[in-house]
């Protein structure tokens, strides 16, 4: 099933999402739609709260389909080392249509569990690391133009208004 996206200014994007304990057939169910509204939305990335669903759970995959042993799911995951800052271009399938300069860790391991609830630890660079921390900061309520200058991220909210009146968000 393909969910559709939830925007910026959806109160759950700000949310702190809530800790998954049971790994069953449903949390195995969501994560298959979630790769689904991923690849459907073109994004690389998605965070549970992205469709509406306030748990900690991301799906990754920054080949996009190339390969299939990029998939990647994050449930409750934790950044627990960063080294290192490199800034890119970044964003966000709950903000369409733009994009920032961010400034993050060149290299993070996350720490994360499994479909099956089974522990484990990555360390990536350069995308990948960057979609640990995107997709991390999701489950914290919190989105990348929090790490932008104000004056950038308030120009970002007014467009982001005049879209809304005109009935385009
Ligand atoms: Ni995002």
């Amino acid at each position: 099933m393909i969910y559709p996206i939830v925007k910026f200014g959806n109160p759950v994007l700000d949310k702190l999402a809530e800790q998954v304990t049971v790994f069953d057939e449903e949390l195995k169910k969501l994560i298959d739609d979630m790769f689904e509204s991923m690849y459907a939305a073109r994004g690389v990335g998605l965070a549970a709260p992205q469709i509406g669903i306030s748990r900690r759970i991301a799906v990754i995959d920054v080949t996009f389909k190339e390969d299939p042993d990029a998939k990647l799911v994050l449930i409750n995951p934790e950044i627990i080392h960063k080294e290192g800052r490199h800034s890119q271009s970044e964003g966000c399938l709950s903000i369409p249509d733009f994009r920032e300069n961010v400034s993050r860790a060149k290299v993070a391991t996350v720490r994360a569990q499994d479909l099956t609830g089974q522990v484990f630890e990555k360390t990536a660079d350069d995308l990948l690391a960057r979609a640990f921390q995107h997709e991390t900061d999701h489950l914290n309520g919190k989105l990348y133009i929090s790490h932008i200058s104000a004056l950038k991220r308030d120009l970002i909210k007014r467009k982001i208004r005049k879209l809304v009146k005109a009935g385009e968000w």
